[in-house]
């Protein structure tokens, strides 16, 4: 491929191209650097690895919101493992660039994600406009825009190209849809050349038909069960006046988890 393609289109999102992708993906980058103090002087920008030429520019001149950028980094990352956290792609990150593996570089829907969840965890660290309950509301809403995201191609309309859905029988998206031109592996197998961890070890459950179920989640290969014991607060009483004393319970529960 020619790198990263993944649009989406939606009132605050710009479409976008290539080098976009890659440079949300970097400022991402910032919330892995936690050695890192605060970034607040001109010297630190040129140490923070994984940024380009253009990014230690921005750092420089925008000194003052670079430690918001690197909080909105943090958000959205704690966002994205929310939103899939009983999904095969779980958003886990990686210790080397790209921050979330080759995958998400290139045009999958799971790239457009990363992208506008990270657009927005910037844009509300940066300017304060939000709460991080909002940016929930937010991960909410791009999670939906991602299971119904539609798959499109390049078209060429006279001189202008445009991106049309691959199936016709389709309507034509919005600009409020997110669509992708790259369809994504099945996030199945470990393939660390393209930062994919794979599903074995990751916890599933067993009576579920959907894709946190064993079934879907371990992709047909089986899982193992383990009693683990679980120790829980119970039997709380209030005491006047002000505590309140539980007891400690220990249930021992099974646990799945995918071979
Ligand atoms: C995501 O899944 C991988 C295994 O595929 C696991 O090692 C990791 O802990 C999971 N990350 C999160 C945030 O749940
Ligand atoms: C497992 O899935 C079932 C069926 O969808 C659901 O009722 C149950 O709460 C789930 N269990 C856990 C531990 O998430």
């Amino acid at each position: 491929g020619t790198g990263p393609r993944a649009v989406l289109r939606d009132g605050v999102f710009l479409p976008f191209w290539s080098s976009c992708v890659c440079v949300a993906v970097s400022w991402l980058y910032l919330a892995k650097l936690s050695s890192v103090g605060s970034i607040s002087e001109e010297e630190t920008c040129e140490k923070l690895k994984g940024l380009i030429q253009r990014q230690v520019q921005m750092c420089k001149r925008n000194l003052e919101v670079m430690d918001s950028v690197r909080r909105g980094a943090q958000l959205a990352i704690e966002e994205c493992q929310f939103q899939f956290r009983s999904r095969r792609w779980n958003c886990s990150t990686l210790d080397a660039l790209p921050v979330f593996g080759k995958v998400v570089t290139q045009g999958t829907r799971e790239a457009a994600f990363v992208y506008a969840i990270s657009s927005a965890g910037v844009a509300f660290a940066v300017t304060r406009a939000c709460s991080s309950g909002e940016l929930d509301k937010l991960g909410n809403v791009l999670k939906e825009k991602f299971d119904g995201a539609t798959e499109v191609e390049q078209s060429e309309i006279g001189s202008t190209k445009v991106l049309v859905p691959k199936n016709s029988q389709f309507k034509p998206h919005t600009d409020e849809d997110l669509v992708y031109l790259d369809s994504s592996p099945d996030f199945c197998d470990h393939d660390l050349k393209n930062g994919v961890l794979g599903t074995s070890g990751r916890q599933c459950n067993k009576t579920s038909k959907a894709i946190d179920g064993c079934e879907l989640m371990c992709c047909g290969r089986g899982f193992h069960t383990d009693e683990v014991e679980v120790v829980e607060r119970c039997s709380c009483k209030f005491h006047w006046c002000c505590f309140v004393k539980c007891k400690q319970c220990h249930r021992v529960v099974e646990m799945h988890t995918c071979r």
